[in-house]
């Protein structure tokens, strides 16, 4: 593990400055790279933090406060879409292990990928948050690189996903790893991807960090077709107001809900793996045979 370092003065690759709050007319800018930020505070008589620092592996990845509920609510909407500790997953930009610290110790050794530029994130991450042991003991790996052709062509996955990288990213990356996802996901495999839906696609061919990338929905559906991919939004709020993409491989299963029943309950009704009691019992009467089997005796 190297030691976490900010980029040579004139190697930084700044944001654009940006305005720090709806309120403010101070702004800030943010290094994409080594997570060095500047905030110009000039407006502010008592700035509450110092004007430049370095972000923390947790801000860098969006608002602190929210970095545990995007946890939840990646790991519920993927299990719910039927992962489990057998399946391969490619995590990609996943940054300081937001989803990562939940899904290594969840999947079986050798079953989790992530794939992210900046490489102090994940250090970090495994630094602070969950430890080299857990790292070591479920043969995790790590791709550092911004072009997804940098992946192990031999690799395959059953679920690949990208939370929060194309609401900043341009429409030709998001392109790329439709492609590129489509060609390392097995024929029963689903890619599951959050963006901004607009009238028009963004123009620009940056990273944008602070800053928002949208795209037209008739754009994505067209790139995914394709690709080989089946393609519908979901009904799964995100914390962000993001929308959700699924690009599910032909063999990949979404018979069992609609718009309206994407669930855990619908999953576990649907899906005998899912539970112990024989299909058409309700609920209930299996919640009373445990019960029963609990308090009777041997
Ligand atoms: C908003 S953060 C989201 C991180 C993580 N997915 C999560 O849910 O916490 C965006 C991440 O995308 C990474 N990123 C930047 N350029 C990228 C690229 N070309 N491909 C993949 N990820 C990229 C950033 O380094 C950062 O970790």
């Amino acid at each position: 593990m190297v030691e976490r370092s900010s980029c040579a003065d004139d190697a930084h690759e700044w944001s654009p400055w940006v305005p720090r709050t709806a309120e403010s007319q101070a702004t800030a800018r943010i290094c994409y790279r080594c997570g060095k930020y500047q905030r110009d505070d000039a407006d502010e008589p008592a700035p509450a933090q110092p004007p430049e620092g370095m972000a923390t592996h947790r801000e860098f990845v969006g608002p602190v406060e929210r970095y545990d509920i995007n946890a939840a609510m990646m790991f519920n909407l993927l299990t719910t879409l039927g992962l489990r500790g057998g399946h391969k997953l490619l995590d990609i930009g996943c940054g300081s292990l937001r989803n990562g610290r939940l899904l290594i110790p969840y999947l079986e050794a050798g079953n989790y990928v992530g794939f992210e530029p900046n490489r102090w994130l994940v250090e970090e991450a495994i630094r602070t948050e969950i430890g080299a042991d857990i790292v070591r003991l479920k043969k995790s790996r790590f791709f550092y690189s911004t072009s997804p052709n940098d992946l192990d062509p031999s690799l395959r996955f059953d679920y690949a996903f990208a939370n929060a990288i194309f609401v900043h990213g341009p429409l030709s990356l998001f392109q790329s790893w439709i492609t590129r996802t489509s060609q390392c996901l097995n024929d029963n495999g689903v890619f599951l991807a959050s963006f901004h839906v607009g009238d028009e696609d963004h123009k620009g061919d940056s990273w944008l960090y602070p800053g928002h990338t949208q795209f037209r929905l008739d754009t994505i559906r067209a790139a995914a077709v394709k690709a080989g991919f089946r393609f519908q939004t979901l009904s799964w709020r995100h914390p962000h107001g993001y929308a959700w993409g699924m690009f599910a491989k032909p063999a990949f299963d979404t018979s069992w809900f609609s718009d309206e029943t994407l669930s855990w309950n619908t999953r576990v009704d649907a899906d005998r793996s899912y539970r112990i009691w024989p299909d058409g019992q309700p609920w209930l009467d299996a919640k009373m045979g445990l019960a029963l089997s609990r308090t009777s005796p041997g």
